[in-house]
């Protein structure tokens, strides 16, 4: 069923304003198909019938879908793996006797999608420090989404999940296989590697982990999808959070020029972080 383009228009200003993700008129298409969705699963008959309750006030569970719906969940266990290589052997490694349980490395994953941002950290820890990890470090990931967030949380991924990214080794090492709902192959990460990690419900638009200071922070392939203001609030959150001389990791095909003087720029081979100024 269509909508018309002042429904969509007023679906994606609801959207804009909670959340930050900006829908131009070209993805309206898109938008129709998860207004779609929602309207068949909260039993409205029609986009009017919809657009006229919507008027009235967006709450409780058809807020939650709608902003749910609006998010673009795609990830996959290390993605863009030269991050992840420097990440160790330029950040951590070199620095791994200074941390203990009192003083840990603290890391926030601070749109972690499905969890495999997390746990490709988890994972990439564990078999470098061995005993060391988790004692020495700590792991938070947060996102909007609790349907995403429910499912980082099991740490179970369909074949088709573990073959994007993952090393065999790491597949091998850190994973049981079992049978699923449909008799498929499903991949359970081990208790150990979950364990350590910490998974929040978190808005960035509203909130950020009060006072709490990290070391490393990767907010990667989220950014991209806000306004230019709400990128640069965001970010100013993301940087209070940041202990000084601290780092800021982005997605490949993000950056921060125009958007924040609180960094220098760090290049290691291809790979660009962002390092908190003293
Ligand atoms: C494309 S995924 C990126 C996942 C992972 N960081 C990666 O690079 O593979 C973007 C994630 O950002 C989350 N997101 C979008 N807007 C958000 C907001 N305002 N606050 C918190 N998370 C948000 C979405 O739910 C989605 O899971």
């Amino acid at each position: 069923m269509t909508f018309t383009k002042e429904k969509l228009s007023f679906f994606a200003t609801f959207i804009e304003q909670n959340l930050g993700i900006v829908y131009s008129e070209i993805n309206y298409f898109q938008l129709e198909m998860r207004l779609n969705d929602i309207m068949s699963f909260l039993g409205f008959n029609s986009p009017d019938e919809m657009y006229s309750s919507a008027v009235q006030g967006i709450s409780g569970s058809f807020r939650e879908l709608l902003l749910d719906a609006a998010t673009n969940n795609e990830t996959s266990f290390f993605r863009d793996p030269s991050a992840f290589q420097i990440i160790l052997d330029q950040l951590i490694r070199p620095q791994i006797a200074t941390f203990s349980s009192s003083v840990p490395y603290r890391i926030w994953s601070a749109a972690c999608s499905n969890g495999q941002e997390p746990y490709s950290l988890a994972m990439m820890l564990s078999h470098e420090f061995g005993s060391l990890f988790p004692g020495c470090f700590e792991i938070l990931a947060t996102d909007f989404s609790t349907r995403v967030l429910n499912y980082a949380k099991l740490g179970r991924y369909s074949q088709l999940e573990v073959q994007r990214g993952l090393p065999i080794h790491y597949l091998l090492n850190f994973f049981s296989k079992i049978v699923g709902e449909r008799g498929e192959d499903v991949w359970q990460l081990k208790h150990e590697l979950q364990r350590p990690i910490t998974f929040k419900q978190m808005n960035l638009l509203e909130k950020s982990p009060d006072s709490e200071k990290f070391n490393l922070i990767l907010c990667r392939n989220m950014l991209i999808y806000q306004n230019v203001e709400n990128k640069k609030y965001i970010l100013s959150r993301i940087t209070n959070c940041l202990h000084k001389g601290g780092y800021l990791v982005m997605g490949a095909a993000e950056s921060l020029i125009g958007l924040s003087d609180d960094y220098d720029l760090v290049s290691f081979d291809r790979v660009v972080l962002y390092r908190k100024k003293d």
